[in-house]
């Protein structure tokens, strides 16, 4: 491991002791949006088809021996030495973890997005998270077309027609898709995953270029605001934005939220 990588280590470590000392539960919240949130979606110890869809498809990707050639993009990146890779090391390196898999899927359900945008497919856990038999519409964004095509295979195989993924930079693909919604003015994501390219300004650029695009019920979610120094220095100036009305660290997860009637008021729950 180099000394930046230890370095952010050290710092994950230290931000989790934190963030330990910090959170609570359902119990130390009084907003009742956030408590039924929590209550009756994140806390929910139930057991769906979808649930098990997502865990055959997290098993899958896990368990794919074959191997691609990898064209690397945003930060994160560097643990890998060489550029062809199993398809199962980078489900493990760049996939979300099966219980957030899960809760992704909950909020989709709880808050019944129509249209969604994410930025970062890899292999397509998260995706099929979101879009597994909930109702939205998901547009995918992935840089490596190999990764994208990956993915693309899966969600065929898991009959995901509610996903399209885009091969592109992420910035050359929001130009134009947002080009496009402009010309439509009502359309709105209620759903932006953000999970690639984890840096500050990248991060920060790509957050208020989707802005004019949320409505009063959209959900932002950013992924390992606390992976580096500089991605909390991210979080704090969104959590600082006023159009920002409520947010919840859960420490891998900044949620965002822009209910305009309520108080703005951050959250830091373990979930
Ligand atoms: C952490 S992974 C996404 C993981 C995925 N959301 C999941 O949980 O299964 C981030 C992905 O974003 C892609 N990416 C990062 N920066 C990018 C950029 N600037 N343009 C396009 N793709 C990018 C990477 O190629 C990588 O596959």
């Amino acid at each position: 491991m180099n000394f930046e990588n230890k370095f952010k280590l050290l710092h994950q470590i230290f931000a989790y002791i934190k963030f330990l000392f910090r959170s609570s539960n359902q119990h130390g919240v009084h907003s009742p949006f956030v408590y039924d949130l929590l209550t009756k979606c994140l806390y929910l110890k139930n057991d769906t088809p979808a649930f098990q869809k997502i865990r055959v498809y997290w098993n899958a990707v896990h368990r794919d021996k074959k191997s691609i050639k990898v064209t690397d993009f945003g930060a994160g990146s560097k643990v890998f030495k060489s550029n062809n890779r199993k398809i199962s090391a980078i489900a493990k390196n760049a996939g979300i973890p099966l219980k957030r898999a899960i809760l992704l899927n909950k909020l989709g359900s709880y808050f019944q997005f129509k249209s969604g945008l994410e930025l970062g497919t890899s292999v397509g856990i998260s995706s099929a998270a979101i879009a597994m038999d909930n109702p939205i519409s998901l547009t995918s964004l992935e840089g490596c077309s190999e990764t994208a095509n990956v993915a693309q295979m899966y969600f065929d195989e898991f009959n995901l027609k509610n996903i399209s993924v885009q091969i592109g930079e992420f910035d050359v693909l929001l130009d134009s898709i947002l080009e496009k919604e402009n010309t439509n003015k009502d359309s709105r994501f209620d759903l932006v995953y953000f999970d690639g390219n984890h840096q500050k300004e990248p991060t920060l650029k790509y957050f208020k270029k989707l802005l004019p695009f949320a409505q009063n019920n959209s959900v932002f979610i950013f992924d390992d605001i606390h992976w580096s120094a500089e991605m909390e220095e991210a979080w704090e100036e969104i959590k600082a934005d006023p159009s920002v009305r409520v947010t919840i660290d859960s420490f891998y997860w900044g949620l965002v939220f822009f209910r305009k009637e309520q108080e703005k008021e951050h959250f830091t729950i373990r979930l």
